[in-house]
């Protein structure tokens, strides 16, 4: 396997490559018409049967061993988000405004470098392997719409892999955690209806402001109201907006917040007891509340067989055991991988990406600088749980 990271090393050049011009060309969610004919471009260069416009603007690459095997895929995000750079980096984005600031553009490198070195070793391999380049991860939920056109069908894919940089983590390591690795979240929007009236005569009204702030307090002790403590969940209101002027009371505030859970039993369980506190709390008050939720993404879950595969052959990959780090718990933010978990085992891992200074700024900052030491490690990685499920000494 240390064979894998020579191979890596020797590709790294040209996958900075690609990155930092990924990374000088971002496009926003489903608009990643440029990124996705640069991959196609590359991948074809390296020998793959194509499929463009998958699931919108996303790019399929498969590698047909013609030997009987297992059929994996990895998964790699292209989209880049609405924000104006200040790295000062000289590939900083060519587009003001629109940056790679959650480092879709190393996945993507990433993916293409595994590409490359997967190309190479194709004689060692069985089975099929899918290189999946999706668009829209961010709020979008891209996954959605590759798996509806039919990325893990035909043939069925049996394992997903994904990765995500995490600057937590320094660069040369990865992390993994066998069950869940991110939270479902849902957006909420809180909308109290009390009745106007001139401040001079109360009686006249019911201000939807006061039942708003009971509302806003009573939230914060729903952990009494059925949910148990050891059930992670979090609930936040974000935004609250009500009333003109200093003397009329208003008759409509709305709050704006998220509920953030791991389990989905929870999450239904969470958002019953809300319901209940706020037209409760609303009505005990002369008010009336409604509760409107957005589903967000599921929960990323590892599944346990899969995980303790990817960490042997990353240990083996990476020439050392204390490179593979467990990560002791969840985050709490969301992930649309979690959709091809839905459908197929799969284990996502975090990519150490946190530079030897702790400088590079954090996921989603104007100022983030993944160090680019994390490329040869994803590559090495990737090619190893490939060459680990789909290697032909193993059939
Ligand atoms: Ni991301």
């Amino acid at each position: 396997m240390q064979r894998v990271w020579a191979l890596a090393q020797k590709e790294r050049e040209r996958a900075v490559a690609w990155r930092r011009y990924l990374h000088q060309h971002p496009e926003l969610s489903f608009e990643e018409f440029e990124t996705a004919e640069f991959v196609a471009g590359r991948l074809e260069e390296l020998g793959y049967a194509v499929r463009r416009n998958v699931g919108g603007t996303g790019v399929l690459a498969t590698l047909d061993t013609g030997r009987p095997g297992p059929v994996i895929a990895f998964r790699a995000d292209m989209d880049a988000l609405p924000i104006l750079e200040q790295t000062g980096l000289p590939y900083a984005s060519a587009r003001p405004g629109v940056m790679h600031g959650c480092g879709h553009d190393i996945h993507t490198a990433v993916l293409l470098g595994t590409a490359c070195l997967l190309s190479g070793l194709r004689e060692e391999l069985r089975g099929v392997i899918k290189l999946i380049f999706q668009p829209g991860e961010e709020a979008n939920g891209g996954a959605r719409c590759v798996i509806q056109d039919g990325v893990l069908r035909q043939p069925e894919v049996e394992a997903v892999f994904a990765l995500h940089v995490l600057p937590d983590l320094p660069v040369g390591t990865i992390g993994l955690r066998e069950g869940y690795l991110s939270a479902t979240d849902d957006e909420l929007l809180i909308g109290v209806n009390g009745v106007a009236a001139h401040s001079s005569t109360p009686q006249e009204g019911v201000n939807a402001i006061t039942a708003a702030a009971h509302i806003l307090t009573a939230l914060e002790s729903i952990e009494s109201c059925g949910i148990s403590p050891f059930e992670v969940a979090t609930c936040s209101i974000c935004k609250i907006r009500g009333g003109e002027t200093n003397n009329v009371i208003p008759d409509r505030v709305e709050l704006w917040g998220m509920l953030r859970c791991l389990d989905k039993n929870t999450k239904a369980l969470y958002r019953e007891r809300i319901q209940r506190i706020c037209t409760g709390t609303a009505h005990a008050l002369g008010a009336e509340a409604e509760v409107e939720f957005t589903t967000g993404f599921p929960a990323v879950y590892n599944d346990s067989q899969l995980t303790k595969q990817a960490a042997a052959a990353a240990e083996g990959a990476l020439g050392d055991p204390k490179r593979v780090l467990w990560l002791p718990r969840p985050n709490l933010g969301s992930e649309d991988f979690s959709y091809f978990q839905e459908e197929v085992p799969g284990v996502m891992f975090a990519l150490g990406c946190g530079g030897q200074e702790g400088a590079g700024g954090g996921l989603h900052a104007a100022d983030f600088t993944p160090d680019e030491g994390c490329i040869p490690v994803g590559m090495a990685c990737q090619t190893a749980i490939a060459l680990r499920l789909c290697g032909k000494e193993r059939g």
